[in-house]
């Protein structure tokens, strides 16, 4: 009876120690997160935090979020990689913030149409980044945009759309192109019918987007905190609810870079709580969380 309790108050404590995440262990995990993605977590995100490393830790047969912070300092970058895309946060859905894709309808798609100038090779040039695309609601969006705004004329375009994330579980998704058919139950019916396919049996509650879409688009791994290798320019980028996980010195630095990368008149989209700061004085505001670079 006594070895017995002895041996529940040891696995209680055992697990008493497994659940406790220290203000050290925090400050190293904060750290580490803000060093390798730029992104920054503070108290309030310490729940959110927790319960993400718990079943990490699980998973590895850790005892204690001590030991996770010595994997993450003695192990390459294959655990570093696995826990930023735990930690990331990638909510997203098709046509979210859905004036941005009215004014490239209304306005922006026409304006190119009209303006942009034919290529020696005899093609118009569109070049659009989805610069943390997640698991690629936003670029099919895009390319849906395009498909219908453009069909008449894209054979004469030479479109891409670039796609980036810095989770490489969401890029494997987005390359897919499957989807739960819910995710797509608030798309027209036009839509959804000229743009995915249901599947069938097993797979009758998943939809694949056309390879139309598909082939405009390029998925490619990209921590935007490091060096971008493309040299644009592009016409149009989307920065969407990312720029609201970094500091404001991070932001400015982003919005600097996106700045080189446009066209001149090229547009950067941000998302529905972000803005440009002092960044805002090089740019024209055209809509809600639409900026022009000036021509
Ligand atoms: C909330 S999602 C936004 C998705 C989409 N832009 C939208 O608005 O619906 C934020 C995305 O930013 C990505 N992200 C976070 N830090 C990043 C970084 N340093 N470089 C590139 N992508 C990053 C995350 O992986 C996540 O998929």
């Amino acid at each position: 009876m006594m070895q017995q309790q002895d041996q529940s108050t040891e696995g209680k404590r055992t697990r008493e120690h497994a659940v406790k995440l220290s203000d050290k262990d925090f400050a190293f995990i904060c750290k580490f997160i803000y060093q390798n993605t730029g992104i920054v977590l503070n108290e309030s995100k310490r729940e959110m935090l927790y319960r993400r490393l718990t079943r990490i830790v699980r998973e590895r047969q850790l005892s204690s979020f001590s030991d996770y912070c010595q994997l993450l300092k003695t192990q390459g970058d294959k655990e570093k990689d696995y826990f930023i895309n735990a930690i990331t946060t990638n909510l997203t859905s098709f046509f979210r913030e859905n004036h941005h894709f009215e004014y490239l309808i209304k306005e922006e798609l026409p304006r190119l149409m009209k303006t942009k100038a034919t290529m020696a090779n005899g093609k118009k040039r569109l070049r659009i980044w989805s610069s943390a695309s997640s698991t690629g609601e936003e670029p099919y969006s895009i390319a849906i945009t395009l498909n219908e705004c453009m069909e008449k004329v894209l054979a004469k375009w030479d479109v891409k759309i670039l796609a980036t994330d810095i989770d490489s579980n969401v890029l494997a998704k987005g390359k897919t192109g499957i989807y739960d058919i819910k995710r797509i139950e608030d798309l027209t019916k036009h839509r959804k019918e000229h743009n995915f396919y249901q599947g069938c049996g097993n797979s009758q509650n998943s939809v694949k987007v056309h390879d139309k879409l598909k082939s405009l688009i390029t998925f490619k791994q990209l921590n935007l905190l490091h060096d971008w290798p493309m040299k644009g320019p592009f016409d149009v980028i989307f920065c969407r609810n990312v720029i609201i996980y970094f500091d404001k010195a991070t932001q400015q630095d982003l919005f600097a870079r996106y700045y080189e990368l446009l066209a001149p008149g090229g547009l950067l989209f941000l998302g529905h709580s972000e803005n440009l700061g002092n960044y805002q004085q090089y740019f024209e505001n055209v809509g809600r969380t639409i900026f022009r670079k000036p021509m």
